[in-house]
């Protein structure tokens, strides 16, 4: 299969329409078999739920290269398994979870020459998303949905590559108690899009949220979860209204299982942030980005960038996603 000819390392993370995308109906309280389909627009009602009333979730994952040529995918069964949840918490009717790997095979096999090669610094990144679509005026779930998964290759998330980040507090909250900041609700990225614009005309690359019952503990940011180096210790915030982040399970026990280094997951305190001499953001779409800043409110705390332990822990789980390092059983869904 020949690759498309794209050069691959001045890709960003955008979309690039690609050739193939999954589509599967939910019409009269049933999923059909679904189909792939080389027509990347949605037409539907202009009353449609998702359109009125933001009924829609989505996931994120990527598809790589390995050195030996394969094509594979990380951990897919978490996604279906946290867009189900999703879905739950939506009201929306679950994509049942084998038929989601399903399908993201598919669509990653169907754009094969899409799939950017090894070492070239870029990948396929793989969105499934799920809408309803019938008119729906009066406020209640749609009975009719659209599930779909295209893919597009991207590069780094953050401009500059793995250059560290300055992210600041945000003054703005993402995820009410009891609220949806747990699911990957589309919702949850639209009420963030004022503050990503406003951090960055201030010169920031990122909003770091905090806990919106007392505004004293590290959430996460808009669109990755946090991870903090103490010494031999990776810590991560604990909180229920954060996204449970794929990469933050998956460096947790490779911190512990492949590096030997102790792991707390646990309320971290807007306090504490000094004490900390490394910080990255985590995410399938950031990777690992190091920080080399928080800023408070003009208290401006500093950070190694990519430090020691960040290094070992991306160079691990990397390695992981691309058949360089062994992988612990089931991570890797080999596709082609
Ligand atoms: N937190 C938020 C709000 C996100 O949007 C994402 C992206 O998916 C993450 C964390 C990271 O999650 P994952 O590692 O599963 O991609
Ligand atoms: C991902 O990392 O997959 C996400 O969905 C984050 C988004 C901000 C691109």
């Amino acid at each position: 299969m020949e690759k498309k000819n794209i050069d691959w390392g001045s890709l960003g993370f955008g979309y690039v329409q690609t050739d193939k995308r999954f589509v599967a109906h939910y019409v009269d309280g049933a999923w059909d078999e679904g189909d792939l389909t080389s027509d990347a627009a949605v037409t539907m009602n202009e009353c449609a739920c998702v359109l009125q009333y933001a009924q829609t979730c989505f996931e994120g994952m990527k598809a790589y290269t390995t050195e030996d040529g394969h094509i594979v995918c990380f951990r897919p069964d978490l996604n279906a398994a946290r867009m189900a949840d999703s879905c739950r918490r939506l009201k929306m009717p679950v994509f049942p979870e084998d038929r989601f790997v399903d399908a993201v095979v598919q669509t990653v096999r169907a754009n094969a020459a899409w799939v950017p090669p090894f070492g070239s610094g870029a990948t396929l990144y793989v969105r499934p998303v799920m809408f309803g679509v019938n008119p729906t005026i009066g406020v209640k779930p749609a009975t009719e949905y659209q599930f779909r998964v295209f893919a597009t290759p991207v590069g780094p998330y953050f401009k500059g590559g793995i250059k560290p980040l300055t992210v600041r507090i945000s003054d703005l909250d993402r995820a009410a108690p009891r609220g949806t900041g747990h699911v990957k609700a589309g919702l949850n990225y639209a009420m963030s899009l004022y503050n990503i614009v406003d951090a960055h005309e201030q010169g920031y690359d990122e909003n770091i949220y905090l806990d919106s019952a007392t505004r004293t503990y590290i959430e996460e940011t808009g669109g990755a979860n946090v991870i903090f180096i103490k010494g031999n210790t990776l810590i991560t915030p604990r909180s229920d209204t954060i996204l449970p982040s794929i990469t933050r399970r998956s460096l947790e026990y490779v911190a512990k299982a492949y590096l030997g280094m102790e792991v707390e997951e646990r309320p971290v305190a807007l306090s504490e942030l000094g004490e900390f001499e490394e910080a990255g953001l985590c995410g399938t779409a950031a990777v690992i980005s190091p920080l080399g800043a928080i800023v408070d409110h003009g208290r401006e705390i500093r950070y190694a960038g990519m430090g020691p332990a960040i290094r070992k822990l991306y160079d691990t789980l990397t390695g992981i996603q691309m058949g360089r390092i062994e992988a612990p059983e089931g991570w890797i869904q080999v596709i082609a």
